[in-house]
């Protein structure tokens, strides 16, 4: 696991977006596994400036989201799908048909989950997978507990979780209680590289249990330790229980 602490925020997302516009600009077809959530939103701030600054051109990417509610319809404010439209698709030039995203509310699931691994598979795999991590270290819904051989599948979500997540709806009622998400055997087996993003303080204690911690599935994020080509950016808020983090890039 390659550790990088930066200082702020705004380098964090500004670092990831140059990871991810280098990828891009060497690999036209770039397959992106993409997260939703407060952390990437800058990363796709800065992806959206370098499409309208800098001619990033993701005409030819190719996308796959992490992870959808189960009961929501892509045009449900609160979707995943709105959430991706609303914060990145609608601004830069890829193509509706190349952004995957498990439907939620389709009537069969368990083929919705089969045949978004069949999906990955064809695409060849995931170059560069953006991933998030939650305060209680899951990775996409993958939460405590998960059995690390699974893959697209239909979970609970923790109260925890559901919690965290209240601050994008109305009413903590309305967050869902299950979604559709990428197992960690999709992640671990599919992904070419991992890029995790980790901000702020709440994070702090998993991202230590995920890089000095012992492997297990408490904390599914700790899975990464096993996978041979994963970066981690931090800011200093996120990193601050890890001793050994160097000098952080300044804002
Ligand atoms: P957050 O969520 O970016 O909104 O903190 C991260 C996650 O739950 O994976």
């Amino acid at each position: 696991m390659k550790l990088q602490i930066v200082d702020c925020y705004q380098t964090l997302s500004r670092q990831a977006a140059a990871i991810v516009a280098g990828l891009i600009r060497r690999k036209r077809q770039a397959v992106l596994g993409l997260a939703t959530g407060g952390t990437p939103m800058g990363l796709y701030q800065e992806l959206i400036r370098l499409h309208r600054e800098e001619q990033l051109d993701f005409v030819d990417v190719t996308t796959f989201n992490l992870d959808e509610y189960v009961g929501l319809t892509p045009d449900d404010p609160n979707s995943y799908r709105s959430f991706m439209q609303q914060h990145l698709f609608s601004q830069i030039n890829i193509r509706a048909e190349r952004t995957y995203i498990p439907c939620g509310d389709a009537s069969d699931l368990s083929l919705v989950c089969r045949r978004y691994e069949e999906l990955i598979r064809q695409a060849g795999g995931i170059d560069l997978q953006i991933l998030g991590i939650g305060a209680n270290g899951h990775i996409g819904f993958n939460e405590p507990g998960a059995d690390p051989g699974e893959g697209t599948r239909v979970v609970r979500l923790a109260a925890h979780t559901r919690q965290a997540n209240a601050r994008f709806f109305a009413r903590p009622t309305e967050v869902p209680h299950q979604a559709v998400t990428m197992g960690i055997r999709t992640i671990m087996q599919n992904s070419r590289k991992i890029l995790l993003l980790a901000s702020g303080e709440a994070k702090a204690e998993a991202l230590y249990r995920m890089v000095c911690g012992k492997v297990e599935n408490g904390l599914p994020a700790s899975y990464l330790q096993l996978h041979p080509n994963v970066t981690v950016l931090a800011d200093r808020a996120a990193a601050k229980l890890l001793a050994d983090v160097g000098q952080p890039l300044g804002c």
